[in-house]
């Protein structure tokens, strides 16, 4: 069998384009399996070499008619490429081709969803629609014409303004204008029938704009949230960055076939309908919230990425990360800051740092790449955004305000790159980041290691700092980072002092493998380290328990606090880990009981109610792994099956009181009741819990069933639903019966079944799956489906994915290889926790290690697996 093989490319490679295009005028005559596209673009040449031959991107698209100036041209097709030599200076050039809409099942280029045409671009999907320079630093006017279909069509949309409409024998056609020059994967078309919500947005200049949101007929009244978000998104960024918005309509359109959250096409995003489809029955308060942040994180781009946009795909995380950076700050102005930060640590601390320490390990600004969809990844996007929010606590917010509005007016209209960006956050924030540059081009994750001791003869706190990095697999030295490490001291009656050394700023800096810092504070005061998640790194600091107990209760910042709950639970963990190993008494959990009694017992109508559910919450096993470099799966999950219990035995009166004492007023989405809905939900979870260890299970299951029946809102029913099938009670079979009955023909809320079957903690999960692969429900070519169902086996249940049997590892890469020539973006996905196989035992590695062979062996492989794959098995 002949050997695939793919060539990466390099960041240092980058040349800039021999020709550009100042305008392109497209006409789609849209059909199911034969749309004609017809392009005009005037191209002009960039090189000085005056033979140098116009060279285009094109996939799956048949040729029908090449012409410069309206002259036949001779060309050569070959390698995904249109090649027309001896071209002059300035041209017009027409290109006619046929697409098949129908067949692209990758969701990339033009595809249809369900009965609508939509389009997806970013990042190189321009192509398959027509042969262009599909380059992001080709920034072009375009002028779009859509003709509907035959058999008739709702809406033809584009972007920027509609300028005509009409109808051509019977069928309707529209033209769409756009005054801002963008890159092709700014490009969007939607053609279909849909019911709109409507609104309009005054600017702070005083200019309407019309709002439409378009979603499934029928479903108007689940688009109402995604719409408030959208005026709310609009006014924040109006008073925190000053950035009106640029046109007279913006479009959100919501289909169900996409690969991503969300796309920030210019005036026309395109939604997967899952970050805007919500109301209480069909969504919990967790898919309200994310709408907020992926509508508010859609619109944010249209500075951050439409406006200024980026030079090459290297530099992806320009405007990922600082759109990441200001969607949470909106999350954090306009929902909840804490929640939104803890929220954002998780992330870091359980996937980001996973992906650290895997074979795809990359810096936020990659040095190579093979496929570019494999790099939406929690490195360029969410270790970005901390990379930016460590600028912004060097700096402070007013010089950062200042600093990307610079940056905005300066680069408005062009392609950049993330050097350019630091050049502006430097001449602005009056700072050198030489070596905070190191960031972007060192993969990996710090560790930080604390010491200190009081020197009573100087009355100060000396503090020593080191930190170093694991190597990575493109990396074998690392130089330190530069990093703020915001602190505060408490004393011992829990109050917060601040030594003179501290009077100007909160945090110091770390820029040495090792560093010592004095401060002139009295005996027996605590430091209090890495406040608010400073920086993403792994500290590791000698707490001890009562440290921990003493911040937990008296620290101000919330990350702090629930950290060191977070940390107690590690301890515990990881104690029990060895004890279960050398066959020692198991140990209770003496003083996080104690911790979570006092929380508990001063619960009352002025508990921040989510700050309280974040403390209480049992890291899943997932983070917890993150704390080990070699991973005992089954070890692991023992100790935290025996925490989770041990500390619902013991407050089992605490959590029934709890239950019954916090409860949602309302089915409806507030932070308020979001707040009160986790907190009840939780308690829930601990009470059935405690039921189960004393084989209560009849009392648990009525609970269960009761909580379910009295639900007015998804959130409570997926949390009766979830612990139903994950104890397996007796309610599950009427619960699950009612929950199909009402929801099955709605498919996202209906994804909620297929992911609490996906997330038992046990083999039942595999079979589980397999069973419901074959509902009348599922649909294995929807990507929502498949990640509901397949991807939350592979992406959120690690003890059964990684099962002693292998039969995780054999369900999951069936699927990736039936998916490998369907949409092999999201089997790329759903793969890679597989990929760091040498984390785990021999047994584990020798099977994993054998399903990826037979991946590589595929005839058919695609570049997205092939890269990963191969990453992973040239790894040792
Ligand atoms: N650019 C999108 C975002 O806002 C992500 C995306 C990438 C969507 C590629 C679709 C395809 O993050
Ligand atoms: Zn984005």
């Amino acid at each position: 069998m002949e050997k695939k093989t793919f060539k990466a490319k390099k960041r240092t490679d980058y040349k800039s384009p021999d020709f550009t295009v100042t305008n392109i005028d497209l006409t789609f005559e849209l059909d199911d399996t034969k749309t004609k596209v017809t392009t005009v673009a005037h191209y002009v040449r960039l090189t000085q070499d005056k033979k140098a031959s116009l060279v285009l991107d094109g996939e799956e698209l048949v040729l029908k008619s090449v012409k410069v100036d309206g002259v036949g041209a001779k060309y050569k097709e070959h390698d995904n490429k249109l090649e027309i030599s001896s071209v002059p200076d300035e041209f017009d050039l027409y290109i006619e081709n046929e697409i098949n809409p129908t067949a692209n099942t990758s969701l990339m280029g033009l595809y249809k969803s369900d009965g609508a045409f939509c389009t997806q671009c970013e990042p190189e999907g321009f192509r398959r629609i027509t042969y262009f320079l599909d380059r992001s630093d080709v920034l072009a006017k375009y002028r779009v014409k859509i003709v509907g279909p035959e058999y008739g069509c709702g809406v033809l949309l584009s972007n920027g303004n509609l300028i005509e409409q009409g109808k051509i024998k019977n069928r309707p056609f529209a033209v769409w204008e756009d005054p801002f020059p963008k890159p092709s994967y700014l490009f969007a078309l939607v053609a279909g029938t849909f019911d709109i919500v409507e609104d309009t947005f005054k600017t702070k200049s005083g200019r309407n704009v019309d709002l439409k949101l378009y979603v499934d007929r029928g479903a108007a009244l689940r688009g109402q949230f995604a719409m408030q978000c959208i005026k709310e998104s609009m006014k924040w960024d109006e008073d925190r960055f000053n950035l009106e918005y640029d046109l007279d309509n913006f479009k959100v359109v919501a289909v169900d076939f996409f690969n991503f959250g969300a796309m920030e096409n210019k005036s026309l995003n395109v939604f997967n309908s899952v970050y805007v489809m919500v109301d209480p029955d069909t969504a919990t308060d967790t898919a309200f919230y994310n709408v907020q942040s992926v509508i508010g994180h859609e619109y944010f781009h249209n500075y951050t990425g439409d406006r200024v946009t980026l030079r090459d795909w290297f530099e992806l995380s320009l405007k990922e990360s600082l759109t990441v950076f200001r969607d949470q700050e909106f999350s954090s102005d306009c929902a909840n800051r804490a929640l939104t930060r803890l929220h954002a640590i998780n992330v870091i601390r359980s996937s980001q740092f996973a992906e650290d320490a895997s074979p795809m390990a990359h810096p936020v600004r990659p040095e190579q790449v093979m496929e570019m969809n494999n790099f939406y990844t929690v490195t360029i996007y969410d270790k970005g955004a901390e990379v930016i929010r460590m600028i912004h606590t060097l700096i402070g917010e007013e010089k950062f305000k200042k600093a990307l509005s610079y940056y905005l007016e300066k680069y408005d209209g062009q392609a950049v790159t993330i050097e350019d960006f630091l050049v502006c956050m430097e001449e602005k924030g009056e700072i050198d980041l030489t070596q905070f540059r190191r960031w972007y081009t060192q993969a990996g994750t710090p560790n930080v290691d604390a010491k200190w001791h009081y020197d009573r003869e100087n009355s100060k706190l000396v503090l020593k700092l080191s930190q170093h990095t694991n190597p990575t697999p493109d990396q074998s030295e690392k130089q330190p980072f530069f990093m703020p490490i915001r602190i505060s001291f408490l004393d011992k009656d829990g109050h917060e002092v601040r030594p003179k050394e501290l009077s100007f700023k909160d945090y110091i800096v770390l820029n040495e493998s090792e560093q010592e810092y004095t401060f002139t504070l009295s005996e027996n005061v605590l430091p209090v380290l890495l406040c608010d998640f400073s920086a993403p790194i792994k500290l590791n600091a000698p707490y001890t328990t009562e440290n921990l107990q003493h911040m937990m209760s008296f620290s101000a910042d919330p990350f702090i606090k629930v950290d060191s709950a977070v940390n107690m639970q590690k301890q515990y963990v990881h104690e029990n880990i060895k004890n279960l190993k050398n066959g020692a008494a198991v140990t209770d959990p003496i003083e996080l009981i104690s911790s979570y009694r006092q929380l508990l017992s001063t619960v009352d109508e002025n508990t921040d109610l989510i700050l309280l559910n974040e403390t209480m919450k049992i890291q899943s096993v997932s983070s917890l792994m993150e704390t080990f470099d070699h991973i005992e799966i089954d070890q692991l999950s023992a100790a935290r099956t025996m925490l989770v219990n041990k500390i619902a035995c013991a407050l089992e009166k605490e959590f029934k009181n709890l239950y019954s004492k916090v409860r949602a007023s309302s089915a409806n989405y507030s932070v308020d009741n979001m707040g009160r809905r986790s907190v009840n939900n939780s308690a829930l979870h601990m009470i059935v819990t405690a039921l189960c260890f004393k084989n209560e299970h009849s009392k648990a299951s009525d609970l269960v069933m009761n909580h379910y029946k009295n639900s007015n809102n998804m959130t409570d029913k997926l949390q009766a639903l979830t612990d139903a099938t994950h104890f397996d009670l007796a309610c599950k079979s009427a619960i699950h019966d009612d929950f199909e009955k009402r929801y099955s023909n709605n498919a996202l809320a209906f994804d909620n079944f297929f992911r609490a079957n996906a997330t038992v903690e046990s083999y039942k999960a595999i079979d589980n799956v397999k069973a419901l692969m074959k509902h009348p429900s599922y649909d294995g070519n929807n990507p929502n489906r498949v990640r509901a169902l397949v991807g939350a086996l592979a992406l959120s249940n690690p003890v059964a994915l990684n099962d002693i049997s292998g039969d995780g590892y054999r369900l999951l890469c069936s699927e990736v290889k039936r998916l490998n020539s369907i949409n092999a973006s999201v089997a790329a996905r759903i793969l890679t926790p597989m990929l760091s196989f040498s984390r785990f035992d021999s047994q584990r590695e020798s099977m994993i290690r054998q399903e990826l062979k037979n991946l590589m062996a595929l005839p058919n492989l695609s570049k997205s697996i092939y890269e990963k794959v191969d990453a992973a098995l040239k790894e040792r």
